[in-house]
């Protein structure tokens, strides 16, 4: 399905791969529901956008899913959404053994909750139209768990499993579902990731540095959306084949990455 035409409501569009697909779906002639929480930064990406008067800034807090469900279902009680893009997250950066069950939550809140939430805003009426698209940008740490990341790992291992039950319960009701996994990208994800005690860490990692650009990862995910993509990976390197590794030689995997 070309996302020409269509309503796309897209999560995490201020920065990063969010905003390199905010970018690339305005040109190719998708209408823009953009959400994060910065309300002034989605206002500026929409005026930038061409079209922008059809192209609309819902500011929504995705760490309190309750709340962001209830106002996002009021804000587009008219406007069918053809496409819902999950991209919204945030990582870690802290040992299982330092980090605090807050960080956990939150990260459960935003990366997990905030999806299951914010589907139940547009599923109903995807199923009652026959027609609708989820996407939700899990990670390949939805795979392979490694140093430092037990929390986030966690809530992206949890919505693959989720986003593989909705596709099962959706495939009747002509709903498509596509779970995406973003190797190393070159975004603020490292710098904006929680550290133990909740505060940010407020600087880049080599890996995210080194990975592939934010526009490479949103043309891999528009390219997945329109092949009707039930999982695709976007990265190069390691951060690609690690998947693979964990499938077919999951000991060796074991190895490489407690001595990483
Ligand atoms: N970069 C990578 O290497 C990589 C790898 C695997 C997976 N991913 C996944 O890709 C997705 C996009 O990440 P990115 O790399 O583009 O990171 P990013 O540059 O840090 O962008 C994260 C986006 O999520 C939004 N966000 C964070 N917390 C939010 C909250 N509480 N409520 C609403 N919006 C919130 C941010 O907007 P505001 O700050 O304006 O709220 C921002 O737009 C995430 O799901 C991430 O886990 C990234």
């Amino acid at each position: 399905m070309s996302v020409n035409n269509k309503t796309v409501w897209l999560t995490g569009a201020s920065s990063g791969i969010g905003l390199a697909l905010a970018r690339q779906l305005a040109n190719q002639g998708a209408r823009l529901i953009l959400t994060s929480r910065r309300e002034q930064q989605l206002e500026e990406l929409r005026q930038s956008l061409p079209n922008s008067e059809q192209h609309q800034v819902l500011a929504l807090d995705l760490n309190q899913p309750e709340k962001a469900k209830e106002t996002a279902s009021a804000a587009l009680k008219n406007t069918p959404v053809d496409i819902l893009i999950n991209n919204a997250g945030v990582s870690q950066r802290s040992p299982a053994m330092e980090t605090d069950l807050t960080v956990y939550r939150t990260l459960m809140e935003v990366d997990y909750f905030s999806v299951v939430a914010l589907n139940q805003v547009v599923l109903a009426d995807m199923v009652k139209r026959r027609n609708g698209h989820i996407v939700t940008v899990s990670s390949v740490a939805g795979k392979v768990g490694t140093k430092l990341r037990s929390g986030y790992s966690g809530a992206k291992f949890a919505v693959i499993g989720y986003m593989d039950c909705l596709r099962a319960e959706m495939a009747e009701h002509n709903v498509r579902c596509t779970t995406v996994l973003p190797g190393f990208v070159h975004t603020q994800i490292a710098h904006n990731a929680l550290t133990g005690d909740g505060s940010l860490r407020g600087k880049e990692d080599q890996d995210n540095a080194s990975g592939i650009s934010p526009e490479q990862c949103a043309a891999d995910i528009i390219r997945a959306i329109e092949s009707n993509k039930a999982e695709v990976i976007s990265g190069k390197g390691m951060s690609k084949v690690a998947p693979l590794l964990q499938r077919f030689f999951p000991g060796l995997l074991r190895k490489m990455l407690a001595n990483r």
